[in-house]
């Protein structure tokens, strides 16, 4: 590709906002279960914002200040980009503005996507069961599932998607993400893992599904010239949408 359509790419990105992203009334602390290997933004409105982190599995550390992660930036106006998070990153983010007060905490856990199970409802293939792990207590290994996404067709057959997460409930307790709930803990179990669910769908065009047409295009690929081996990307693209 051209040098100059490149560097347009890279610049239409942040501006257009094409970033899915997540917010927590300010204030406020939410937890949220998400992917690895899928670019999010962490809202946060306060201009001079400056972040802490935590990441809760391995060794036991303290809030450390954000400064020099490869794969983390922080935006002008306060939000947090990450960039193909990894699953060691699931954590503690929390949003400070310039006068030392918190503004809103967030705890990420970034479910591995190389583990998804992926299933398609129209060939008859199930998602995973709830299972019972045996830690101390009994909890409940289970699947919350997102709302269907948008069909990927209107007026024509399409499919749409659903991601499930990982969750573990405890007798009584609030459910919580898989790996915040384990935090340092090693278990491996085939059940802990974040789902995937396909189904065909059929719908008619709106104002709204033709609006959300807005697709990109362009080609950025490299032959590894010894391997043969091409890694496709699609940086605008999101399994969250
Ligand atoms: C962001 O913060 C500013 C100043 O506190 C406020 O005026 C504005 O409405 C906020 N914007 C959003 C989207 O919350
Ligand atoms: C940031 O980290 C990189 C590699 O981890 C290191 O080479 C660089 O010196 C660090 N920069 C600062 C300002 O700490
Ligand atoms: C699995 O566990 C969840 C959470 O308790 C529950 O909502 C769901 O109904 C269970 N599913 C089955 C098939 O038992
Ligand atoms: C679609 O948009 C047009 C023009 O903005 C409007 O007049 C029409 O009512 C909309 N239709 C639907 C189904 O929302």
């Amino acid at each position: 590709m051209p040098p100059m359509l490149w560097l347009l790419l890279q610049l239409a990105a942040p501006v257009l906002g094409f970033y899915f992203s997540i917010s927590c009334p300010s204030g406020n602390q939410c937890q949220q279960a998400l992917l690895s290997g899928n670019d999010i933004l962490l809202y946060c409105n306060s201009s001079g914002a400056h972040w802490y982190y935590l990441f809760t599995q391995g060794e036991k550390g303290t809030l450390t200040s954000l400064t020099n992660i490869s794969n983390m930036e922080i935006m002008p106006e306060g939000s947090l980009l990450i960039k193909d998070p990894l699953p060691s990153q699931t954590g503690l983010y929390h949003c400070w503005n310039k006068n030392d007060r918190q503004v809103v905490q967030y705890e990420i856990d970034f479910q591995d996507v190389a583990t998804l199970h992926v299933t398609h409802k129209g060939l008859g293939q199930r998602p995973l069961e709830n299972e019972t792990l045996h830690l101390g207590s009994k909890e409940l290994i289970f699947t919350r599932w997102e709302p269907w996404q948008d069909c990927n067709h209107c007026e024509e057959p399409g499919e749409r998607k659903r991601l499930g997460y990982c969750y573990v409930e405890e007798h009584l307790e609030e459910a919580m993400p898989c790996w915040l709930y384990l935090g340092d803990v090693q278990v491996w179990s085939s059940r802990l893992r974040p789902e995937l669910q396909v189904e065909a769908c059929h719908v008619h065009c709106t104002n709204n599904t033709q609006l959300k047409m807005n697709y990109v295009i362009f080609d950025s690929f490299r032959l590894d010239e010894e391997t043969e081996f091409v890694w496709l990307s699609c940086p605008l693209g999101s399994i969250y949408r």
